[in-house]
């Protein structure tokens, strides 16, 4: 269902909340480190280059992203596994916990907490970041098309959006007994390129919609969704504006 090759197209804007995540994140030599839904390594390998003397996992349940993450030169202490970041259990307790852009992909987010607090060490931190763009012309858009008629029968209801707010993030966490920081960012890409924000698409938000179609109706969707986000998202010459809202979430255990 992943495309590593359509999801780093906008490698830049992706990467960025990650590293404003990572600044917040205050650990000085962990050992065992874990990045879950990992997507193709890149940053997997930056929190091998963060603690050097950590054995680093990422975690991701598509094929094609572990594959990809395995192809490219990593720094020793790095592995990759494919497996479902709900599930996947470490075979020690981790010292920090990173997954970005990933936990939205997961349902339950009260129960998903308790799964990954059970994960962690005395004193670990979790640190995670989610996008919270759902009620953006993008997303309506996109469920304007799924309910055509055409469509609408193979695609069922929509996707349940299961990110939390912030202050529920934090009262679900300190109820397992962690210290909260969390915040949320509202980010102006300017998107280089002809149908920009199509394209930033059909990097994450569309893959399960294509996936479900089938490769001609998965043609006939984009069809009907170009030309309603062109018209949403004028571009400019200057590159095309996408307002796009994430949230983030950084806890320590104790206080
Ligand atoms: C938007 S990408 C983010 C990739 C990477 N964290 C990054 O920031 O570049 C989301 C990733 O989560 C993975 N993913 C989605 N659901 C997952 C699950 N249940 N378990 C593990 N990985 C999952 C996808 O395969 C995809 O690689």
């Amino acid at each position: 269902m992943w495309d590593p090759t359509q999801y780093t197209r906008f490698r830049d804007e992706r990467k960025r909340p990650f590293f404003e995540l990572l600044s917040r994140v205050e650990v000085d030599a962990p050992t065992q480190v874990a990045d879950l839904g990992c997507g193709t390594g890149d940053l997997t390998r930056v929190l091998a280059e963060r603690w050097p003397g950590a054995v680093v996992c990422g975690v991701d349940s598509s094929v094609e992203m572990v594959e990809e993450a395995r192809r490219r030169p990593s720094p020793e202490g790095v592995r990759f596994e494919v497996g479902d970041l709900a599930g996947w259990e470490p075979p020690a307790p981790l010292e920090v916990l990173v997954s970005n852009a990933a936990l939205h992909w997961v349902p339950d987010h009260a129960a998903l907490m308790g799964r990954l607090v059970a994960k962690l060490a005395p004193s670990a931190v979790l640190a995670f970041q989610v996008p919270a763009n759902f009620e953006a012309a993008s997303h309506r858009l996109v469920d304007e098309v799924r309910r055509l008629p055409r469509f609408a029968p193979k695609l069922g209801a929509g996707r349940a959006r299961p990110v939390e707010t912030l202050e529920r993030y934090e009262s679900l966490l300190a109820g397992l007994g962690m210290t909260v920081d969390a915040w949320e960012t509202t980010y102006l890409h300017l998107l280089p390129g002809e149908d920009a924000v199509l394209q930033w698409l059909l990097g994450t938000t569309l893959r399960p919609v294509l996936a479900a179609l089938g490769a001609e109706e998965g043609r006939a969707f984009v069809e009907e969704l170009g030309p309603r986000l062109r018209q949403a998202y004028p571009a400019h010459a200057r590159g095309t504006p996408f307002l796009f809202t994430r949230r983030f979430v950084v806890a320590r255990r104790g206080n």
